[in-house]
């Protein structure tokens, strides 16, 4: 079983278009896929799941569908968080807020602020988020700390500078997840995949249940995963 498992939620707008119908359905869809893929992590005791829900590069779509995925953002916020809650989820929001509405950012706050306790599936929901912004600011950070005469050069290795990335305290995702048929990355987690099983499926979000989730956490459990050794080596230690 992953300890944390990635997905690029992908294939919506094609979801609608396929029923004649426009894509903020596709969009509304796909939360209920968000909804199953949550409940499987929980049940399978996955300890992360990080989801991309918009990329540094949606803000390029029309102002119509992206002030929708905010309202869908906010509207999806407020009616989960009590679920959220009851199952001792965490929530985390990753990548730069500032630019979304006052409003989201308010509830984004509050929400994580609510179920800041709770200890089991860490959540992580990337919104405005770009791997290469998260790349970006860690090393940014430690620039600063470096000029402020707090940090040597030579201190920096990859363990110091994994900890300035979005996710410092959480293991990189064993499984990467892109539904929708595309074989590419968007711009996701560039950083943290570095060894991340990857897994790509046709089928589109909004179709991905439970089952789905299921072939992909199969797919995973066949593969080997040696971490530049030989296959020997691993089964000898296994
Ligand atoms: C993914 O579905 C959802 C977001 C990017 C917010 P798309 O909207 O990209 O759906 P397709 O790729 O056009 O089918
Ligand atoms: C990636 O999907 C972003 C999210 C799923 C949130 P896109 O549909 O935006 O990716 P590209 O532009 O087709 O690569
Ligand atoms: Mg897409």
């Amino acid at each position: 079983m992953p300890r944390h498992v990635a997905i690029i939620m992908d294939g919506n707008g094609r979801w609608a278009r396929q029923r004649n119908k426009p894509r903020h359905a596709g969009h509304r869809a796909g939360v209920e896929s968000v909804r199953s893929t949550i409940e499987v992590c929980v049940e399978r005791g996955i300890e992360a799941l990080t989801l991309f829900a918009f990329s540094s590069e949606n803000w390029r779509r029309p102002r119509s569908e992206v002030d929708l995925l905010m309202e869908l953002f906010m509207v999806a916020l407020s009616r989960e968080v009590r679920k959220l809650e009851n199952n001792n989820i965490r929530l985390r929001v990753i990548g730069d807020p500032t630019a979304f509405p006052k409003r989201l950012q308010k509830q984004i706050i509050e929400a994580e602020q609510r179920i800041a306790n709770n200890d089991g599936l860490l959540l992580q929901i990337a919104a405005n988020y770009g791997g290469r912004w998260d790349i970006t600011r860690a090393a940014r950070r430690l620039a600063v700390e470096v000029a402020a005469g707090r940090l040597s050069p030579e201190a920096i290795d990859e363990e110091r500078f994994a900890r300035e990335t979005a996710f410092s305290d959480v293991v990189d995702p064993d499984l990467f997840i892109r539904t929708g048929g595309e074989h590419r990355i968007s711009n996701f987690l560039l950083w943290q995949c570095a060894y991340s099983e990857l897994y790509f499926t046709p089928v589109l979000w909004p179709d991905f249940d439970r089952q789905e989730f299921g072939r992909a956490l199969a797919e995973y459990a066949s593969r080997e995963r040696r971490f530049g050794q030989t296959s020997e080596q691993i089964n000898l230690a296994g």
